[in-house]
């Protein structure tokens, strides 16, 4: 039984979820997305009246959380399913502000850390393969068109039932880059040792195959991988 670490990084809505999803089935591992632990916090700031822009107030509510990602892809907080919630606007909108916290963060990279440590897993977020598991055995660094991630973000809204304008969600996902790149503690940005994967031109399955082809290329076949 050989284990491996993936991670996928890069910008809002670069498809980074659902590529990390079909490649975790692939290689029968856990699947991890950081995102909506940062978003967690972020629902659970504005359900408490908490400006989510006041950082020493943010904070001030860690103890206060419990976070659950399930197996299933379920986020639970404080016992309630937040899994839908925490793609309302109202969240997106905000949780750039709080994932550049970094009390924030050194508490969920803790957590994330310790999901890693035993298991084979693929994680998704900003700094996977540069700060949280920087010893991943496959670092991919996946990005798109800010017009494209848009496009795909307004129709993946509008199936889950979230009106929203196309111009507001290319607005936002700017602003996000922004804050996510800037931040000074673990901004967004490539690892040194990451393949960059632009999907702008590529389909879903073309993307999953890219990144599959990767850990073919370091060395993993997938029959050693799936016997456990
Ligand atoms: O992937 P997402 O859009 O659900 O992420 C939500 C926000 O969380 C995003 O604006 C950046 C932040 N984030 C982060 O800073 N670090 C991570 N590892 C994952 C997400």
């Amino acid at each position: 039984m050989r284990k491996i670490v993936v991670a996928i990084d890069g910008p809002a809505a670069a498809g980074k979820s659902t590529v990390a999803k079909k490649v975790a089935k692939l290689l029968k591992c856990t699947y991890i997305d950081t995102g909506a632990m940062y978003r967690a916090i972020t629902y659970f700031a504005i359900k408490s009246n908490v400006n989510p822009e006041n950082e020493e107030d943010v904070v001030a509510l860690l103890p206060q959380i419990d976070l659950i990602l399930k197996p299933n892809g379920k986020v639970i907080l404080n016992e309630e399913d937040v899994t839908q919630v925490i793609r309302t606007p109202a969240v997106s909108g905000n949780v750039s502000y709080v994932a550049s916290y970094k009390a924030i963060r050194l508490h969920l990279v803790e957590l994330q850390r310790k999901m890693a440590s035993s298991i084979s897993v693929v994680m998704d977020g900003r700094d996977i393969g540069t700060y949280v598991l920087p010893d991943a055995d496959v670092k991919i660094f996946q990005v798109a068109s800010v017009e494209t991630r848009a496009y795909r973000r307004h129709k993946e809204n509008l199936q889950h039932g979230i009106k929203c304008s196309l111009e507001d969600i290319e607005a936002e996902l700017r602003k996000r880059d922004f804050i996510d790149s800037s931040r000074t503690f673990a901004p967004l940005k490539p690892a040194s040792d990451s393949i960059i994967l632009d999907t702008s031109d590529l389909t879903i399955d073309q993307a999953v195959e890219a990144v599959m082809k990767v850990v073919k290329d370091k060395g993993y076949d997938l029959e050693s991988l799936n016997e456990r």
